[in-house]
């Protein structure tokens, strides 16, 4: 492992559990879900859609803020071994009690109380709230509410994950607006299963980062206009090339968009779902494009850059 201490901007919650954890709900509640695990124990899907299906499918045994603040500690331990000193992840209102205030005000306690123990423990954390784009404009803004609600303490931004070919991000507006005038951080999805124009509309609700980007490659005035801009990508190498994006590590763009003077960063997703690690990311970064302990850091200083953490938390880990 590099020596660079590491940070993750872009990792779901849900997409983070470890099957035998969901497994082993499912048997608590006596709930099937067959079709979920191959023969091995590991998530089963084929594509894109398929992914989100065993995704949902698996999401549906966390049932309340106890099973969901178990999953942080799980997730956080397992990001610590990796090396993490800090990590942003998504946590959907929509999967946590439907985006009901009072049920997602327990989440967030239970969570941030995870969130300081693991602070304590040397690996400090933050919410970012995410509407599921394929759940359409009207859940989102039920979502964005409950952000602006909790924002402040371990809530810390507003997202958009989900099927990117399901509406423009124009639609989800009104929540992305609401979520900047309660001082929240902003991303969104884009630029993955869309083009460049999907990276432009993301950018026209006032984000400061995007979740992947890396299909802005394919627009050369996008790409300078990112760098320009100072715009962070959470690049996701290892889901890009399992979900089928590109053949292999070597015609991933990252280092492409990096020589462009693009602001990326190295995130894992989904890592059980994508048989990735951050150190295995690291690792193939080293192998496809011989980057370094300089590279690594140069990336994890911008990663920390675009946090969205108080500064207090930022100068604690510089
Ligand atoms: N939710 C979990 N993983 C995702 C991805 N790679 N793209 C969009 N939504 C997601
Ligand atoms: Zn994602």
């Amino acid at each position: 492992m590099t020596s660079v201490p590491r940070i993750e901007l872009h990792l779901h919650l849900e997409g983070a559990a470890p099957p035998a954890f969901i497994r082993s709900l499912a048997a608590e509640k006596r709930r099937d879900l067959s079709g979920v695990f191959d023969a091995a124990g590991n998530y089963r899907w084929t594509v894109f859609r398929d992914f989100l299906r065993v995704y949902e499918a698996a999401t549906s045994v966390l049932a309340g803020p106890e099973d969901y603040a178990r999953l942080l500690r799980l997730v956080l331990e397992s990001c610590a071994e990796q090396g993490a000193i800090y990590v942003e992840t998504f946590v959907s209102p929509e999967f946590c009690g439907g985006a009901d205030l009072p049920a997602w005000r327990e989440h967030v306690a239970a969570w941030s109380e995870v969130a300081a123990d693991m602070d304590r423990q040397g690996i400090a954390s933050r919410g970012i709230v995410t509407p599921i784009r394929h759940f359409g404009p009207e859940k989102a803004r039920r979502s964005a509410i409950c952000a602006a609600e909790t924002a402040g303490g371990w809530i810390a931004g507003l997202g958009l994950a989900g099927a990117e070919t399901a509406g423009k991000p124009q639609d989800f507006a009104w929540s992305f607006d609401c979520a900047r005038e309660a001082g929240l951080g902003l991303t969104c999805h884009a630029g993955e299963w869309c083009g460049p124009q999907s990276v432009r509309d993301a950018l026209g609700l006032g984000v400061t980062r995007i979740g992947h980007g890396v299909r802005a490659i394919d627009d050369p005035a996008l790409v300078r206009d990112l760098a320009e801009q100072g715009v962070t990508l959470e690049v996701c190498p290892g889901s890009n090339v399992a979900l089928g994006l590109y053949p292999d590590w070597p015609s991933h763009p990252i280092a492409r968009l990096a020589d462009a003077g693009c602001r990326v960063t190295v995130s894992t997703d989904d890592p059980p779902f994508f048989d990735t690690t951050l150190s295995r990311e690291y690792d193939r970064l080293a192998d496809a494009f011989g980057w370094g302990e300089p590279d690594f850091a140069r990336l994890n200083h911008w990663a920390l850059d675009a946090a969205f953490c108080d500064a207090a938390t930022r100068d604690r880990l510089r």
